[in-house]
């Protein structure tokens, strides 16, 4: 089986990320063949900083590197490395609906922060984030829930695709999403309405991947608890909620547990429990990055080994697809070496 995920080298990567994705990634490892993609040219859609994205890269590159993607048994590149991406970008957007992306709800919340220029790149955020599945024929895409409607869009063009190209053939796999059952979407501590957020959030809500212990444990400590005092979940209490879940993500247990365990105790108690497990669960992470980050030289020649192994099989699946499109000459017959 193939699994393929994508993460942006925006910002500073937080909890969220990390038990929503990062993880899952992970442990995808021993189900299939992994394919994890910083994607740079996703996000250069909103307003960013040349010098800054490659950093971000590396900075990216050396969290899914210490949360334990091991570029033995995985394959870890830099999306711009793959010029397939952007090719197949182009041509699935032929069987791409504009209205459904001018629907997207991305494209609305970040079209309408957008001060300036709105560039048209952000409205075709979808399409790339499709191309980049389907030029690996994927079958699985681990994922946070607020990635279910780019999902959903993405199997949607595969099956145009193939109902328009395929001649009764699935040229393109049309992939599942794998959303975990816990933590799926870490909300804000401060905020616990929203959810976890490089851009959207608060600094004192979000706990970043990178944090100080003495940082994490000061931001759990301070979220936002509900009225009542009864540790459980209820739609009546997001705060105490998110933090259930999280003290289940964190501990892979599952959050019934987690209320069975501390039914007698108060909200300050589960705080401090939270707090304690996140710093245990992140400070081996934190330290592992520490030591990768400082070789750039040998980042890069992660990622462009695994551009190398990435480009083999887009470029079938690209000449696949011009191939059924009518694009391009005909198909030079493979020469086996
Ligand atoms: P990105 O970079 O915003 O987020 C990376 C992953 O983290 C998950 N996530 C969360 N999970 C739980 N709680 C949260 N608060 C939370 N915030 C973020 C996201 O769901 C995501 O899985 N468009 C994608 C990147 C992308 C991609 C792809 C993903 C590009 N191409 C192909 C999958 C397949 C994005 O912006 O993720």
């Amino acid at each position: 089986m193939r699994i393929f995920s994508g993460i942006q080298p925006t910002g500073r990567k937080h909890l969220g990320n990390y038990i929503g994705a990062i993880v899952q990634y992970v442990s995808s490892q021993d189900r299939g063949e992994g394919f994890f993609c910083i994607v740079d040219l996703h996000a250069i859609t909103v307003a960013y900083d040349p010098a800054e994205l490659r950093q971000r890269t590396y900075d990216t590159t050396a969290i899914l590197l210490a949360a334990g993607l091991d570029p033995a048994r995985c394959t870890l590149f830099r999306q711009s490395d793959v010029p397939q991406h952007t090719g197949l970008t182009w041509l699935l957007s032929s069987v791409t609906e504009l209205g459904r992306l001018q629907r997207m709800h991305q494209f609305r919340d970040k079209s309408l922060a957008q001060r300036e220029l709105v560039p048209a790149a952000l409205l075709l955020y979808p399409v790339l984030q499709a191309a980049d599945v389907l030029a690996y024929r994927a079958h699985e895409v681990p994922v946070g829930e607020d990635q279910r409607e780019h999902l959903e869009l993405m199997r949607d063009v595969a099956r145009r695709f193939n109902a328009r190209f395929g001649d009764g053939e699935d040229v393109l796999v049309v992939p599942e999403h794998r959303i975990p059952q816990v933590g799926a979407r870490v909300m804000d501590l401060q905020d616990p309405t929203r959810k976890m957020s490089t851009t959207g959030g608060s600094e004192q809500g979000t706990v970043y991947v990178l944090d100080e212990p003495k940082a994490i444990e000061k931001k759990l400590k301070s979220a936002v608890t509900d009225s009542g005092s009864e540790v459980r979940r209820a739609s009546d209490k997001p705060g105490v909620s998110n933090l259930i879940e999280i003290l289940a993500a964190v501990r892979g247990s599952d959050p019934a547990a987690v209320e069975a365990e501390l039914a007698q105790a108060r909200y300050g108690e589960l705080k401090a429990a939270v707090a304690t497990a996140v710093v245990d669960y992140l400070a081996p992470v934190r330290e592992r990055y520490e030591r990768l980050r400082a070789d750039e030289d040998a980042l890069e020649q992660i990622l462009s080994d695994g551009a190398v192994r990435a480009e083999t099989i887009a470029a079938e699946t690209l000449a696949d697809v011009r191939e059924r499109m009518g694009v391009g000459g005909p198909r030079r017959a493979r020469t086996v070496t």
